[in-house]
């Protein structure tokens, strides 16, 4: 009865969190283009790293984990979301996007080591990944289709 008072509450808090980690989801690769673009100009090069590991220290890991948390805590509070199709496909979903955001990590450390392994198309490209996860994970949890 405690628990299920603050499911709302946990609803809530995973939503905002979510859309902090999408935000940072949605600017790092952007980061790694300008970063591919500048890459003979050490001054630029510098203040990109520092704003690429901000992003990922200060802003999307802390968000990916409370994300984690409170949907796992729903699931806690509302045991019987288990039963249906949609919250498995969504956790597969979820893990896609996990290994984007840790795709992004080495590849922020390979260019902080100065290796470059991504052309700036290839930075462009992979930065409209994230889109397509959130369409099909956001279907999933509001649609609920299974
Ligand atoms: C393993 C991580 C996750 C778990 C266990 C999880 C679990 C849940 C659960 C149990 C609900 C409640 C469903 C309801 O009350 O109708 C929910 C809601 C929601 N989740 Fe997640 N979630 C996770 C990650 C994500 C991510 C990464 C996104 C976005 C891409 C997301 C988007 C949503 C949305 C939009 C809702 C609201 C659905 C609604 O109220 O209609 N979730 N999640």
């Amino acid at each position: 009865m405690f628990w299920s008072s603050l499911y709302h509450w946990f609803k809530m808090i995973h939503l905002i969190a979510m859309v902090a980690w999408f935000a940072g989801l949605f600017y790092i690769f952007r980061l790694f283009v300008y970063h591919v673009k500048h890459r003979d100009e050490p001054s630029v090069v510098a203040a990109l790293i520092t704003m690429e590991e901000k992003l990922l220290r200060i802003i999307m890991k802390p968000a990916m984990v409370v994300t984690f948390v409170f949907g796992f805590a729903m699931l806690y509070v509302k045991p019987v979301w288990l039963q249906y199709g949609w919250i498995w496909v969504k956790i597969v979903g979820v893990f896609g996007l996990v290994a984007y955001h840790f795709y992004a990590v080495s590849i922020h450390r390979k260019m902080a080591e100065g290796q470059y392994p991504l052309t700036e198309r290839a930075c462009r490209f992979i930065n409209e990944v994230p889109t397509l996860f959130l369409f099909l994970v956001v279907f999933l949890a509001v649609i609920k289709p299974f």
